[in-house]
């Protein structure tokens, strides 16, 4: 299969950079892509957050921010790749052509940010649509998508099953500010939709859980795709 994963900077670095994790994870994809070919998109997270807030309390501008925002994601694929060795590839690519071609190298491509606004998942969902990806997990530090910002209303509901529709409301009640932290940006769940790609979203930290989704087999998360009741 065809898998692309959008892993969260917020699992990555949640308070500085988590080696342990980092191990862990580059464990479970060295053994998936050997039945797999496997993209992963990194994310930025608190540290490309505090740098967006200072350049933004300097003066700078949203694009300006997203630029910062896009190197920080950049770099933190770098460590990731150091993790890997070499089942990937050692530059992450800046765009998605190049992207798709290291991918037919068969190695394990691993890139970051492309263009200002939108985010990694973003880049995920077109990097998924460009090459026919079989599946995209959204792996991340939330459990799944919820009807409202668990982080701020504790009466937030998890829903196991969504269509693109669904998670489109869901999305466009987010703003789109550099730096901004929704499951998923409403530019990701547009293009997710255009091109009906099974996605899942689930909590990166359970590695276990991870393996099971990409697996086929019962996991913990939220699961979207065009056609709901073909699933439930
Ligand atoms: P992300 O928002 O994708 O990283 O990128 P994150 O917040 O760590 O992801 P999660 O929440 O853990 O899943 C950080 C910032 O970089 C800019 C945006 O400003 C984004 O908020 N960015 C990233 C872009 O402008 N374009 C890109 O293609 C990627």
């Amino acid at each position: 299969m065809k898998i692309i994963i959008s892993i969260g900077g917020s699992v990555l670095m949640p308070n500085g950079i988590n080696l342990e994790y980092i191990e862990e994870f580059a464990g479970f994809i060295r053994e998936s892509s050997e039945n797999n070919a496997i993209g992963l998109v990194v994310g930025g997270g608190k540290i490309s957050r505090e740098y967006i807030k200072s350049a933004r309390s300097l003066g700078a501008s949203d694009f300006f921010c997203d630029l910062i925002g896009i190197e920080m994601t950049r770099l933190n694929a770098r460590i990731l790749i150091s993790a890997l060795g070499k089942i990937a590839s050692m530059e992450p690519p800046k765009n998605i052509m190049d992207a798709e071609k290291t991918m037919d190298s068969g190695k394990v491509v691993v890139m970051g940010g492309t263009h200002p606004g939108h985010t990694t998942d973003g880049v995920s969902a077109m990097f998924s649509e460009y090459i026919r990806a079989d599946l995209l997990v959204i792996a991340t530090s939330v459990d799944g998508v919820y009807d409202l910002d668990p982080n701020q209303y504790s009466d937030a509901k998890r829903i196991e099953r969504l269509d693109f529709n669904q998670l489109i409301e869901i999305s466009s009640k987010c703003e789109l500010n550099a730096g901004s932290s929704t499951v998923v940006d409403l530019i990701a769940a547009k293009i997710m939709k255009r091109c009906g790609i099974k996605t899942i979203v689930l909590d990166a930290r359970d590695i276990k859980n991870m393996n099971n989704a990409i697996d086929g087999k019962k996991f913990y998360g939220s699961v979207i795709e065009s056609d709901v009741a073909k699933t439930t």
